[in-house]
């Protein structure tokens, strides 16, 4: 069995993060969700990974090699125009072959392992296999329709869904998908969809199985939800623990766990946690409470004697406040900017 992990999203509800970076780079508890994709195929036995991302995603093949470090062999594949995840699964038949394969949507994050998409394969021997999971606005995915225990359907995006079961970024295909995407027409949001490949592929008479999951799964695509994503992650790795890479320094300090501290970082009276992950180089400074929120490498953050919370800080960012305000503060603060905040002001930035 082979994998596919999908990577060349635009990702513009994640600016101004995704500028920079692709989405499937940010970090979730210091790790890009691009790595626990690959571990979780890893997982399962599938070490044979393809990885489609756009041209402009350059960051990306340094980052992962060949992807020995993760125990896979790792190929790219470019998909020069975003037109759906029905046609990434088409430009890479040459990469897939014959051979079944699990397909990931890099920018979702699964807590649950994805043993159940191939108990169900090995169990069933259907022709795919679609993981799902219980939402609460099911018209923002692709919704499954379950009669009888056996899926009968699914809809992508549905004005009225037939059930809140969502289709997860995590699929099990073989063969067959290719003849159907090959008769797909785009959808309303000029895409190809591969819930209505899914579709076509039951009505010409193949089995598709569904398993659950009930572990926590999200789409880390807006801001919010990479918030809660980071807070699942955290408290999964650290329950209410503290970690501090070995090589930064913590002066006077108060912490509630989870707090995850990478290298290199210098942190001054400060108040941290509980959910906050720092990436290297993060220097913190007089910070009367912070909770709930994201520093990307190297950010600077001093004086601010307001609470921080459900705030991410860019790349190289600076924030410092001029005065004592009593208040608090969500900060959303593009990489390399440099802000000074006057005297009793909130801001969003
Ligand atoms: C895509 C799929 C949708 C699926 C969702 C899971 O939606 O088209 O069927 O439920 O991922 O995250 P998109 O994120 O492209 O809106």
């Amino acid at each position: 069995m082979k994998g596919l992990i999908l990577c060349a999203g635009r990702g513009t509800r994640l600016h101004p993060f995704s500028y920079s970076q692709p989405k499937t780079l940010l970090p979730v508890a210091n790790h890009p969700v691009l790595h626990s994709c690959i571990r979780k195929l890893c997982e399962v036995g599938v070490h044979d990974i393809g990885i489609v991302i756009h041209p402009s995603q350059v960051q990306i093949p340094p980052l992962i090699g060949d992807g020995s470090q993760f125990g896979a062999s790792i190929t790219f594949i470019e998909q020069k125009v975003p037109l759906g995840i029905a046609h990434a699964v088409q430009l890479a038949q040459p990469f897939l072959q014959d051979h079944p394969f699990i397909l990931l949507l890099g920018d979702n994050l699964l807590m649950d392992s994805l043993h159940g998409l191939t108990r169900a394969f090995v169990k069933d021997k259907p022709d795919g296999v679609v993981l799902l999971s219980e939402v609460d606005r099911p018209q923002d995915y692709g919704i499954a329709e379950i009669k009888d225990g056996r899926l009968v359907g699914v809809e992508e995006k549905p004005k009225h869904p037939k059930s809140n079961l969502a289709v997860v970024g995590a699929y099990l295909l073989t063969k067959p998908i290719f003849a159907s995407i090959a008769t797909l027409k785009p959808s309303a949001r000029g895409e190809y969809e591969i819930t209505d490949a899914i579709q076509s592929m039951i009505d010409r008479g193949y089995r598709i199985s569904h398993a659950m999951t009930n572990g926590k799964y999200t789409d880390v695509g807006t801001i919010e939800r990479w918030l809660e994503a980071n807070r699942w992650m955290l408290a999964s790795e650290l329950g209410d623990r503290c970690q501090v890479g070995s090589t930064s320094v913590l002066e006077n300090c108060q912490m509630t766990g989870p707090v995850l501290i990478g290298e290199g970082c210098v942190i001054k009276n400060c108040k941290l946690g509980p959910y906050v992950s720092i990436q290297d180089g993060v220097r913190l400074e007089n910070c009367a409470q912070i909770e709930n929120s994201i520093f990307l490498e190297n950010s600077f953050l001093r004086d601010i004697s307001w609470k921080v919370k459900d705030s991410v800080f860019g790349r190289s960012s600076i924030l410092e406040t001029e005065k004592s305000a009593d208040s608090h503060g969500v900060f959303i603060v593009s990489d390399k900017s440099s802000i000074r905040i006057p005297a009793n002001r909130k801001e969003r930035l």
